[in-house]
């Protein structure tokens, strides 16, 4: 069956928004997503029917409680695991990172070591960095190969000690795209008594999280880059969030997952999440697929996989054949998403976007906060690179067309 490319674009009001008649080509998705009517509709409906905090006999508050337990439910079918209590619902990543890093802190001791790598976005860099700094731990840092994009195995063996406490390890880069071993690299740390914390941020918009099967301690990713509302999402193994200190107000709940849930949650964005997990169900039954809420993840992730592996297959192609140009990333689909970053030996990253955004070729420039990667590659740091992001409603008239313009652009 071929990928219902117009039925999904349908879905999406923003596609066919225009910039005062300009048609929009998002190719930002690296950055945020557009969200399908089902997310749009759930926010709304939310206002309209059921807007009430938890915990009380009026029906709407029953309705908050049960939107919770269903949205807990749905994440832990999306992310692979059988326990609600395992998924933490917050602002952010980055937020939720801090939160747990806060925690995490009282497991460790002066002299500890913690490995970080080379490909992380601060998010899984600098809460890190802040707990090393406030409790005496030593940082080592994880390369990762230049050729491969990603980091190997053979590069972390020599960084393990009896020492080893705490690997942040990134699923996939939001600046190259290269894609790591999770599972391999997970055992390993394992192995040798550390906990592996994975940003899989970048990742989780492109391809469907196995947290069982990759065996991490903890997972974070952001439905908003994954076609859902502005939130963060951890998994954590029960017995690590149980045994965790956890940062809470002394009345609210001890149990999983609330303990670890601060303040009153965005209920309107977690009902939007839950219509981002039904938009997923139905382009799995739109593309013949049937089972399980998780079989029906698994089916329309494995759609929209082929579909954007096709455009990538395209937009590599044209970008390589550009003269001037490098990319900043692998150059073949092997272990890496859609998410392409290139720089220009006469045009800065800047100057590009900024004419590309002009005629509606929406992207992003600079480091895009993978500042241990921009560095590592030597970029400019005023610069860095241009990212363009794709995601699976995008056409490949859009990729011919913006390959126009960046041919356009980088020849002047
Ligand atoms: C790989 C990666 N990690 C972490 C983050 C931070 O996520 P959040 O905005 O949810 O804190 C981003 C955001 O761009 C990202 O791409």
């Amino acid at each position: 069956m071929t990928f219902p490319i117009e039925a999904v674009r349908q879905q999406f009001p923003s596609l066919s928004t225009t910039d005062g008649g300009q048609r929009r080509i998002y190719f930002d998705n690296a950055a945020g997503t557009q969200v399908p009517r089902q997310t749009i509709d759930r926010i709304v409906d939310f206002f309209h029917r059921y807007n009430s905090n938890t915990g009380v006999f009026n029906p709407t508050s029953v309705e908050v409680d049960a939107l919770y337990d269903d949205a807990v439910r749905s994440m832990a079918d999306f992310l692979g695991t059988n326990d609600p209590g395992e998924v933490l619902i917050g602002a952010n990543m980055t937020t939720l990172t801090y939160q747990l890093a806060r925690s995490l802190a009282h497991r460790f001791e002066p002299g500890d070591e913690i490995i970080i790598t080379r490909m992380e976005h601060e998010g899984n860099v600098s809460p890190w960095l802040q707990m090393a700094e406030d409790n005496g731990l030593i940082v080592k840092w994880l390369e990762f190969d230049r050729d491969a994009w990603r980091v190997e195995p053979a590069l972390l063996e020599p960084l393990l000690s009896e020492r080893t406490r705490l690997l942040a390890l990134n699923y996939a880069s939001n600046l190259t795209g290269g894609v790591n071993d999770v599972k391999a690299l997970t055992k390993m740390a394992q192995d040798a008594g550390a906990i592996v914390y994975v940003d899989a941020v970048q990742y989780a918009s492109h391809r469907l999280i196995d947290v069982k099967e990759l065996g991490c301690d903890f997972l974070a990713c952001s439905p908003y880059k994954f076609y859902g509302p502005h939130l963060g999402v951890v998994y954590g193994k029960r017995e690590r969030l149980e045994s965790l200190r956890a940062y809470k107000l002394r009345c609210a709940s001890n149990d999983l997952p609330f303990r670890f849930s601060l303040g009153t949650p965005a209920f309107e964005l977690i009902a939007g999440l839950m219509g981002t997990l039904e938009y997923f169900q139905w382009l799995a039954a739109e593309t013949g697929c049937s089972g399980d809420r998780r079989q029906l993840f698994e089916g329309a992730y494995a759609e929209m996989g082929a579909h954007e592996d096709a455009l990538s297959e395209q937009l590599l192609a044209g970008l390589v054949a550009m003269p001037g140009l490098t990319m900043r990333g692998a150059n073949t689909l092997t272990h890496r998403v859609a998410t392409f970053s290139f720089t220009h030996d006469r045009h800065p990253a800047s100057a590009i976007a900024r004419q590309l955004s002009d005629k509606g070729l929406y992207c992003h420039w600079g480091d895009n906060y993978a500042f241990e990667v921009a560095k590592a590659l030597d970029l400019d740091p005023q610069e860095g690179v241009l990212r363009l992001g794709l995601g699976h409603y995008n056409t490949t008239d859009e990729v011919a067309e913006a390959l126009k313009l960046i041919e356009g652009v980088l020849a002047a």
